[in-house]
């Protein structure tokens, strides 16, 4: 009985502490992708339920998107995960690697259209 009662508070109060950070961590979780680096945005934000996402699609390496090159070519187990695409894809062209919004659409339209699965038309991903 004792003991029950000496750890019924501590415990109560660590499920509560667990219960919050949770609540607290998926609040956190990717549901658009963020637009606030182009200037003046001229489309509603796009919809991208980051784990979701990539759950429902089967998509197992970070580097399908998160990529590393160098010198041109894929370095295959690398992931650039920790950085945005803007990092290193600018509002304009450089260097022969596509500017930003081409990035996003090449990368996101053009494996849908590869899988014949996942949005095409503006208004899908672009959602009011
Ligand atoms: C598969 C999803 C997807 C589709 C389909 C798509 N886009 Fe995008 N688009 C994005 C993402 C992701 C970005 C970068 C983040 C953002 O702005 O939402 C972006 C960025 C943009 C931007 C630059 C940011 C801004 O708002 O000015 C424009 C303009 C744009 N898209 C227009 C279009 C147009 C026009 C179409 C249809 C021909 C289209 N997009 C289809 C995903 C998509
Ligand atoms: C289908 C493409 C795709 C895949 C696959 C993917 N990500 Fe992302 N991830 C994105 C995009 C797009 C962003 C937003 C980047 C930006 O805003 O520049 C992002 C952002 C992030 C961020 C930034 C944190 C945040 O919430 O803003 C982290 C961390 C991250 N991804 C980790 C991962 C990890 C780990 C994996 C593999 C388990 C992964 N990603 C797989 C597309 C992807
Ligand atoms: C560490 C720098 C870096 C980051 C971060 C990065 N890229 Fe790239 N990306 C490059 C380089 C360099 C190229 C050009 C490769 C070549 O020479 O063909 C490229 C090429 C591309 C291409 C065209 C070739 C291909 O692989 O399909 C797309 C699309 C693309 N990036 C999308 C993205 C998206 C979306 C993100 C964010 C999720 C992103 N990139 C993050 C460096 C980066
Ligand atoms: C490597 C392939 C791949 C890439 C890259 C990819 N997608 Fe997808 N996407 C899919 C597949 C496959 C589906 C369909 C999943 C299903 O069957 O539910 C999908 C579905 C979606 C959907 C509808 C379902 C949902 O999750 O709401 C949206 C919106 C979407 N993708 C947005 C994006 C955006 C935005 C990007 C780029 C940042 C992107 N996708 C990049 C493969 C991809």
């Amino acid at each position: 009985m004792n003991i029950v009662k000496r750890i019924a508070l501590p415990l109560t109060l660590i499920v509560g502490i667990v219960f919050i950070l949770t609540t607290a961590w998926s609040q956190d979780e990717m549901t658009v992708v963020d637009n606030s680096v182009f200037d003046n945005p001229q489309r509603p934000v796009s919809v991208f339920e980051h784990d979701l996402h990539n759950e429902a699609a089967g998509i197992d390496e970070c580097n399908v998107c998160h990529h590393v090159y160098e010198d041109g070519q894929l370095v295959e187990d690398e992931s650039s995960e920790d950085m945005s695409c803007s990092d290193c894809h600018d509002l304009e062209t450089s260097d022969g690697q596509p500017p930003l919004m081409s990035a996003f659409h090449a990368n996101c339209k053009g494996c849908h259209e590869a899988e014949g699965k996942g949005p095409i038309m503006c208004g899908e991903c672009h959602i009011k």
